[in-house]
């Protein structure tokens, strides 16, 4: 269908959306980047690959209590501009844990799912699972309990093609999982891959996924447009225009399975500008207006509740938010970066204008 621009809103009205995927950091860059997060969304899932990672009932209890002290900071500071922000916090799965610690953390509401990292897949993996089948009685304890697997669907073999891991990962270890733990809640992170969407879409639905505004925004071209871009790099890379546009139609197709994540992943400016750049993009600043966009060009605004504030809602079994937010149809500049001096992110697409802005409740 043509987009015609005076179908476009002047705005939109949703319910409070979530995060259900984000890095927060922890310390000096916890307090610095948290108040975006905060302000878009009413929870979040905050990954748990901090150094250590967050591995004990009693660690992420601490990190959650720390989340929540540095937001009362915030709110002290900036008068408290900021809904109710609730944290979710998951554990960081290791080829050696207990299962129930985990068990008692689900019990207790403190881990609301389990995080599995392929050991050197990612950004602090390194404490990650060497291999699926030594987490298999943890799954099986996982399954019967009902907390979901949260999945960094990459195989780390060097030898195959870093564009081609996600979709390797689930044909050798995603699909046999699924084969010997059918009724194990599954969410594949932040699907970059035609292959991957298709999966989601063949497979019952305790299979999910969630999508970051950056993969609907950006292919692997991105990367590289008149020069690298350390900015736009991050794990699963960005990959050629097909998948994306693949991803934009999962995205906004209201189907269940997919919502929400924006695994906005802030790195100090001078560990993304350097001869090994860590993988990371932070969106948290504008990350619903990014995806408003999309929504916007697939002329699909009828349908960004669902995937912003409804599907994950509904697969986690918790509630949909009831406060409102609203996005104007007008411009929003991208802060050029946030921070200063060493601690200073730049944001995905900083300094450039978006068309919509969020008018928080
Ligand atoms: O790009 C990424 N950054 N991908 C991940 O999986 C981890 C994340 C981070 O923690 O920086
Ligand atoms: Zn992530």
């Amino acid at each position: 269908m043509v987009s015609n621009q005076s179908e476009v809103p002047r705005s939109i009205t949703l319910r409070r959306p979530d995060d259900w995927h984000v890095h927060l950091r922890d310390g000096a860059m916890l307090a610095q980047v948290l108040r975006y997060t905060a302000r878009q969304f009413a929870r979040a899932i905050v990954m748990p690959n901090l150094l250590p990672p967050i591995r004990t009932v009693d660690t992420a209890r601490a990190y959650c209590a720390r989340i929540l002290a540095a937001l009362g900071r915030e709110a002290g500071l900036h008068g408290g501009d900021e809904g109710v922000f609730t944290p979710l916090m998951t554990c960081y799965l290791t080829d050696t844990t207990d299962p129930e610690e985990l068990a008692r953390g689900f019990a207790e509401g403190v881990f609301v799912a389990v995080k599995l990292y392929p050991a050197h897949a990612t950004t602090n993996s390194a404490f990650g699972v060497t291999d699926i089948r030594r987490v298999q009685p943890v799954l099986e304890r996982m399954a019967a309990i009902g907390i979901p697997l949260l999945v960094h669907g990459e195989v780390t073999d060097a030898a195959i093609d870093v564009f081609d891991r996600e979709a390797v990962f689930i044909e050798q270890v995603l699909d046999p999982l699924r084969r010997r733990l059918p009724e194990l809640k599954i969410v594949l992170e932040h699907v970059t891959t035609e292959e991957a969407v298709e999966y989601v879409q063949s497979a019952s639905a305790n299979l999910a996924a969630t999508i970051t505004a950056h993969h609907l925004q950006i292919n692997r071209n991105a990367l590289f447009a008149g020069g690298i871009r350390p900015h736009l790099y991050c794990l699963p890379i960005a990959k050629r225009e097909k998948h994306r546009q693949a991803l934009r139609r999962a995205a906004t197709s209201g189907d269940r399975r997919f919502f929400l994540g924006t695994d906005s992943a802030p790195h100090m400016q001078p560990a993304k500008e350097t001869a090994c750049g860590c993988a990371g993009i932070f969106t948290a600043p504008c990350a619903l207006e990014l995806y408003a966009e999309v929504f916007e060009e697939r002329t699909a605004l009828d349908r960004f509740e669902a995937f912003a504030a409804l599907n994950g809602a509904a697969f986690y079994g918790l509630p949909a938010n009831e406060e409102r937010v609203t996005l104007r149809h007008e411009p929003c500049v991208v802060p050029e970066r946030i921070g200063e001096g060493d601690m200073a992110v730049i944001p995905f697409r900083a300094g450039e204008t978006l068309r919509w802005r969020l008018i928080p409740s």
